[in-house]
């Protein structure tokens, strides 16, 4: 458990998020050739407000390596980049077709389709320009690198949406169980655990820590989008920013919709259970990362 002084795990979070919008703002500036409405759409979308839990995550898990939030932050930004832009995508007409994000209009509304599909594509380069041109040493830098262009890719989150997409509207059966948490693990579980590990490699965490962070990301991943499926039916849009009820209206595989809200509830409690119980190895260390995925459990937004 926390110790003195104890202080909540939102709190501890609070102060990081102020100094993780300050570092995001900072390396998405308008530069030379960039016309100002692209930048405006992508700051609109990477700055607006979000939970940060990605860049947390990288923080939290390099501190519990031995990490500076110095040396983290460029990895930090890099992930909450990807993250922005998948949510710009995710919103757009051909896919959720969302017009609030965040408790604002979605990129796409607040501009047009054409900036906001370019807003993403500028955020994912810009995510490992900040990585390869801020992390030390080098090899470090394409590791980093490597790791989340995995996560993000084909076989990661972009995998996972197009999935995501191409089951929609189907029957749903207590079998498709199985494809449903590979969906989600990819989608959502991804980009979680990557973000894990990027703390892990900044730090030069060793392989027990490594492995102990990619089991707590499996389990927090998957816990996490379980809670944003039961968001969408018993969430309250003024406190979750999104439009809910969405994913029965578009047909969605989701959690509830497959094993009802009881067992969902319950597959989020085991999960998260298992997830702080993979943080043995890192002992007092990893009090934070285990504070964080209670939160998970019983977050509003
Ligand atoms: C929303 O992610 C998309 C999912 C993967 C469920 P978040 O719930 O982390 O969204 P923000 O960043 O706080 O807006
Ligand atoms: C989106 O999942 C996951 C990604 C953006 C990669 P959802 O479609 O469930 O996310 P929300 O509910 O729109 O935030
Ligand atoms: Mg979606
Ligand atoms: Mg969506
Ligand atoms: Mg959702």
């Amino acid at each position: 458990m926390l110790q003195p002084p104890c202080i909540s795990i939102v709190q501890y979070t609070d102060r990081l998020r102020r100094r993780i919008d300050v570092a995001l703002a900072a390396r998405c500036e308008p530069g030379d050739g960039c016309p100002p409405v692209l930048c405006e759409a992508m700051r609109y979308s990477l700055l607006g407000p979000g939970k940060r839990l990605r860049p947390v995550l990288v923080l939290l898990a390099a501190r519990a390596c031995g990490a500076s939030d110095e040396a983290a932050m460029p990895a930090a930004c890099s992930v909450e980049m990807i993250h922005a832009y998948s949510l710009i995508h995710d919103d757009l007409p051909a896919m959720d077709n969302d017009d609030l994000r965040r408790g604002r209009p979605t990129c796409h509304k607040a501009f047009d389709q054409a900036t906001a599909i370019l807003a993403g594509d500028a955020l994912l380069t810009r995510a490992f320009e900040v990585l390869a041109g801020e992390i030390e040493p080098p090899r470090v830098a394409a590791a980093c690198c490597a790791t989340l262009a995995e996560a993000a890719g084909a076989c990661g989150m972009v995998g996972g949406q197009a999935d995501d997409i191409a089951h929609q509207g189907e029957t749903a059966h207590p079998e498709d169980l199985g494809r449903l948490e590979s969906i989600h693990g990819r989608k959502t579980g991804a980009m979680i655990g990557a973000a894990l590990r990027l703390g892990g490699l900044v730090a030069g965490a060793d392989t027990a820590k490594m492995v102990a962070l990619q089991r707590y990301g499996r389990c927090l991943g998957l816990a996490f989008q379980i809670t944003d499926d039961l968001l969408d039916v018993r969430g309250e849009e003024a406190t979750v920013g999104k439009r809910l009820g969405k994913d029965v209206a578009l047909g969605k595989l989701t959690f509830p919709g497959l094993i009802g809200i009881p067992r969902s509830r319950q597959r989020v409690e085991q999960l998260v259970s298992q997830a702080c119980e993979a943080l043995k190895p890192f002992a007092g260390a990893g009090e934070h990362l285990e504070a964080l995925a209670r939160y998970v459990q019983e977050r509003n937004r």
